[in-house]
């Protein structure tokens, strides 16, 4: 693999290229994933602006700022995006970052596929500074203290462990650098029958309000600030 990415990857993984610029940590027998099946109704429904503002109170604007905020807190610094999606919210911010390395990671290959031909849409082709890699955001295949920044935005409503995927992501965090995370809460009555409706169809782990959530982290060793609105928490190392 001739990606620069192969230097944070711990040396027991294989890492194997599975589709153009898209790499893989998976066996190949456990390569499927259940949102490869839902990447088109995540991009109408989850990438609707109207949507958004109604259910969650937020503007995609809100979503792409915060990533834009992390990839510039460390300037031209190594990043991961921990279940990055299909960059619905972040292919521009990321197309346009100067970053020295981005790495794109998610569970779902079909995810990553359409993230990468958003990039490639909006860029003519992947930007030399952008890798695409399929891992588990909860055993991620790089090595301690790999990346200036990390982050994983809307993915921490989805787990009830909450606490073991914020200590993996520090743990692919320099000492030096900061983890930003979001996270849909349930802060209002709309927002939380919303979150109960998916809780039920098993979209998503246990509702929390903003306060529930900063109680539910309390015992971390790692602090946070978080930051509110409307229906969505964004934390970051405090
Ligand atoms: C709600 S989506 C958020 C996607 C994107 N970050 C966004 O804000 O639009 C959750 C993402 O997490 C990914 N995911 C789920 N389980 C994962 C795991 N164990 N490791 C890595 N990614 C995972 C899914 O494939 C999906 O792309």
């Amino acid at each position: 693999m001739g990606s620069p990415v192969i230097e944070l990857v711990l040396k027991n993984i294989k890492v194997e290229e599975v589709d153009e610029g898209i790499f893989s940590c998976i066996d190949r027998n456990d390569r499927q994933s259940d949102y490869d099946n839902k990447v088109n109704a995540y991009d109408l429904v989850v990438g609707n602006a109207i949507y958004n503002r109604v259910m969650w109170g937020n503007w995609p604007s809100n979503y792409a700022d915060f990533c834009h905020q992390a990839l510039t807190s460390k300037p031209g610094g190594i990043f991961l995006d921990a279940g990055c999606g299909s960059l619905v919210f972040t292919a521009s911010a990321y197309a346009n970052a100067d970053n020295k390395l981005i790495v794109l990671l998610d569970r779902s290959i079909g995810m990553l596929r359409k993230g990468r031909d958003r990039i490639k849409k909006h860029s003519g082709a992947i930007p030399k500074n952008i890798v695409f890699i399929q891992g588990d955001i909860f055993s991620l295949p790089f090595q301690d203290a790999a990346f200036d920044t990390v982050a994983s935005f809307g993915v921490l409503h989805i787990f009830e462990e909450k606490m073991d995927l914020l200590a993996e992501l520090e743990r692919v965090k320099k000492h030096s650098g900061k983890v930003f995370f979001s996270s849909l809460v349930g802060n209002n009555t709309l927002g939380r029958r919303y979150f109960n409706i998916l809780n039920k169809a098993g979209e998503v782990a246990t509702c929390h309000s903003s306060q529930s959530l900063i109680g539910q982290l309390s015992p971390s060793p790692f602090e946070y600030k978080l930051n509110t609105i409307g229906n969505m928490a964004y934390g970051e190392s405090a």
